[in-house]
């Protein structure tokens, strides 16, 4: 007499969709209730979106590939959050499109470096690191300092964002180029570091 175990057994094509079904179930079961929670929803408290200036900084790190060499996301681990700082939380990525995680560690985590250096240090060490940290094989990015911004899309990036959820009002788009005006892309890419994580960092 052959039980229902033993058809699904001796089927391979029935035992594969059933595998599929479950495996299936198992993963929407972990992954629908993360779209409907608070938690990995809404941004941190007192979170704002980024400026027209740390805008731009934003794209030119993705521009010269800094996330290849560094993350942005603090694991819940002893090892990490003594280093770094408190882990990432889900609501500090909600505007942001892309997301920067990253996966490789060339450099450390830069997800809270906000405010660990001053601008000048940053300065010295987009220019040339190892005139701040002599063992440093990160390469120097000088041409940042003497790159002026044009400002040209920043309120187009700020208007697409928008319809992406990112609060940005009328008044922030409209004076978008005038916030970028006179600065260098260097200028850009520091203040967007400084902001990194600092949200939570000022509430420990
Ligand atoms: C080839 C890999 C590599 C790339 C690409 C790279 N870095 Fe780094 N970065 C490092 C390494 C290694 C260190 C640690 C030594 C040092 O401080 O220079 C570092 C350190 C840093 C630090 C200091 C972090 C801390 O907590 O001390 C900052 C900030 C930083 N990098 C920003 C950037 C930015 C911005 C870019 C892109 C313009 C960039 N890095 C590109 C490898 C890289």
């Amino acid at each position: 007499m052959s039980s229902s175990h033993e058809i699904v057994e001796k089927n391979v094509g029935l035992m594969m969709v059933l595998i599929v079904i479950a495996i299936s179930f198992g993963g929407l079961v972990e992954i629908v209730p993360l779209f409907f929670q608070k938690e990995t929803t809404q941004p941190v408290t007192g979170m704002k979106p980024l400026t027209a200036l740390q805008l731009e900084g934003r794209d030119i790190y993705i521009r010269e590939g800094c996330h290849v060499c560094h993350t942005q996301m603090i694991r819940p681990l002893r090892a990490e959050t003594e280093r770094y700082g408190h882990y990432s939380v889900a609501g500090e990525s909600v505007w942001e499109h892309p997301f920067l995680w990253g996966s490789k560690r060339t450099g450390p985590d830069i997800a809270r470096v906000g405010g660990r250096y001053s601008d000048d240090w940053h300065r010295v060490h987009l220019q040339n690191p190892r005139d701040v940290v002599p063992e440093s094989n990160m390469p120097g990015y000088p041409w940042l300092a003497t790159t002026p911004l044009t400002g040209e899309y920043t309120s187009k990036k700020m208007q697409v964002l928008a319809t992406l959820g990112v609060p940005y009002t009328e008044e922030d788009i409209r004076k978008a180029p005038f916030e970028v005006q006179g600065k260098t892309e260097q200028d850009a890419l520091i203040a967007y570091l400084q902001q990194l994580g600092t949200i939570i960092k000022s509430r420990r």
